[in-house]
């Protein structure tokens, strides 16, 4: 998952690209690169680091031209290092490249060209798509990059430059975003929205298999087969209303069956809270399924099923394709996003905006909680109509409602948290033991420690740990346990005392109704306030989401980018 910009116009390109890739570093950030058309010919700029550092360098070794593409990288095939750093060239140097998604069979197509005399330079698979370009017949650049794809399996989002046909970039899309961005003379690509707003709101998604053709006089977009294609040209508008349920009728609530939902990472730990609610309020069996595995597995029909896509940035490929397998097996699909505007809220027939604002941090985190609120507002949608009491519906609002202070009164316990994330920065390990609707949050908890901090750490139904994970209990292993006093209270309570009796360092996260009695069994205990145990979730996950904050911080790791990972997973 990697970002791509391109411009052509009037004015300079290198700094309107390195603004654009800059919001898209989000997408991936262990290398990036930039490159113009000028009198030249093709001029390049690239290394491996943040844009920032890019940036620097084209300061100080500057490139001008009117015409560029510029990538940001998530490494998928090759080391992130200069060498694999996007834009690729062909043998001579002629084309530039930039591509987000997976060329699958690029060995096959590598060995080929490598018969064919091409000397490939990095260790990549975006590569082959340049010797592909280079040897396909065409007089443009654009039949030439069509002929290239017929040859191609897996996904792309790209842009391509060519000194052979100057003054004009040419984007294809099968699988990963790409969208254009329409101006006054000039003209940009881009693999999200983000990187043109500062310039435009009127944009042209490209679909699977187009392949768009921009010069100063305007754009094109065609098919494989060149045949021009009309595509919308949208405004985007950040603030959509917020409940956006389409043509999602009293009466589709009412004959709904199930519910699937599908997911990845901490959208998939959301969904698991999701399924308590929904299921509590709407009285509809739910399944929570990694849309990675969901997407491949033979489904059976889903007729009479609503199938919800949890997305933060609405961009990642497995669910996107969970959403689709769903769609053709049956289902009815909609859509919980973040990012307004993104192919899952785009693609679902009806969706819920979380409209957290845009969520900077790769580990997310106020997503989590837009999410079960909004979860619990769809479970009140569901429920009022298919029975659910008016007084239980007026019950939880009156919770909802009261949150926000309840969620300020929670981050007082920074201070405490701060103190126990010096005090276990250096463990090797952790465990998180939750149940019922605690369950995910353990998960979560344990999730966020691993992704900013990368201590190894496991999330686990309390009950499961006897069963297995109880081996590792020693007195390095700090367990922490997510305990809000509701209906399994005391039998999470029993696990505390079994983990105490191996030496275990116990940390309970709990209600404030919860007095002294744990004090015996616990070496730390952080309270936060009561709600309703479906939306504890919402209070109980803060003081894991700042353990686990203090502890990447006191270890020096970098919160927001951590080593490894990126903000949208666009490809597979
Ligand atoms: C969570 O902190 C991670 N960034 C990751 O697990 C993320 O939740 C997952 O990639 C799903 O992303 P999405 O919500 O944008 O689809």
């Amino acid at each position: 998952m990697c970002g791509i910009v391109g411009y052509v116009g009037k004015r300079e390109a290198v700094p309107i690209l390195l603004e654009g890739l800059a919001r898209l570093e989000y997408r991936g950030y262990d290398s990036a690169g930039v490159a113009v058309l000028n009198g030249a010919g093709v001029e390049t700029r690239k290394l491996a680091g943040r844009v920032a550092a890019l940036r620097e360098l084209v300061d100080r070794e500057p490139l001008h031209g009117r015409c560029g593409i510029a990538h940001t990288r998530w490494a998928t095939h090759g080391s992130p290092n200069m060498t694999n750093a996007h834009p690729h060239a062909d043998c001579t140097g002629t084309i530039a490249l930039v591509h987000n998604g997976i060329i699958e069979n690029a060995d096959v197509l590598r060995a080929r060209l490598e018969r064919a005399g091409h000397h490939f330079a990095t260790e990549t698979d975006t590569e082959t798509l340049t010797h592909l370009i280079e040897e396909s017949p065409g007089k443009t650049l654009e039949e030439r990059v069509a002929a290239a794809l017929r040859h191609v399996e897996g996904t792309y989002g790209l842009a391509v430059v060519s000194a052979d046909d100057r003054g004009k970039v040419v984007a294809a899309r099968r699988g990963s975003s790409v969208l254009l961005g329409v101006a006054d003379g000039e003209y940009f690509v881009a693999s999200d929205a983000s990187a043109v707003l500062a310039h435009t709101r009127s944009v042209v998604h490209l679909a699977d298999g187009d392949i768009a053709v921009l010069t100063p006089d305007g754009y094109r977009v065609l098919d494989g087969d060149a045949h021009e294609q009309d595509r919308a040209v949208d405004a985007v508008e950040w603030e959509l209303d917020d409940l956006a349920l389409g043509n999602f009728t009293k009466g589709d609530c009412t004959s709904l069956r199930r519910v699937v939902i599908v997911a990845c990472g901490t959208s998939w730990h959301a969904g698991l809270v999701g399924r308590h609610i929904l299921e509590e309020l709407a009285g509809l069996p739910v399944e929570v399924e990694y849309a990675s595995e969901f997407r491949y597995r033979r489904l059976l029909p889903l007729a009479g099923t609503l199938t919800i896509a949890i997305s933060q940035s609405g961009e990642t490929a497995d669910t996107l394709e969970a959403l689709r397998a769903a769609r053709a097996a049956g289902a009815r699909v909609m859509g919980l996003v973040n990012v307004v505007g993104s192919t899952i809220a785009r693609e679902a027939d009806a969706g819920v905006y979380l409209h957290a604002g845009p969520e900077i941090g790769v580990a997310s985190t106020k997503a989590f909680t837009s999410q079960i609120a909004a979860l619990a507002l769809l479970g009140l949608y569901l429920g009022r109509a298919r029975g659910l009491a008016v007084e239980t519906g007026r019950e939880l609002v009156k919770s909802l409602v009261a949150l926000p202070d309840l969620i300020a009164r929670t981050l007082h316990l920074g201070a405490e948290v701060r103190e126990l994330a010096e005090r276990y920065a250096g463990a090797r390990n952790a465990l998180y033991l939750g149940r019922g609707v605690s369950f995910p949050v353990a998960l979560e908890g344990a999730l966020k420690l691993k992704e900013i901090s990368y201590i190894h750490a496991e999330g686990y139904p309390a009950a499961e740990m006897k069963h297995g994970p109880i081996a590792l209990i020693d007195a390095e292993m700090p367990v922490v346990f997510v305990a809000p006093r509701d209906g399994v209270y005391q039998k999470v309570r029993t696990t505390m005392e079994e983990v105490r009796a191996r030496g275990g360092r116990i940390i309970v996260v709990t209600t404030e109704d919860v007095n002294g009695e744990l004090d015996r069994v616990a070496d730390h205990v952080l309270r936060v306030p009561l709600t309703a145990s479906l939306l504890s979730p919402l209070l109980t996950m803060i003081p894991l989401q700042l353990l686990a904050y203090h502890i990447a911080v006191r270890r020096g790791c970098d919160v927001d980018r951590p080593r490894n990972l990126a903000k949208s997973v666009t490809v597979e």
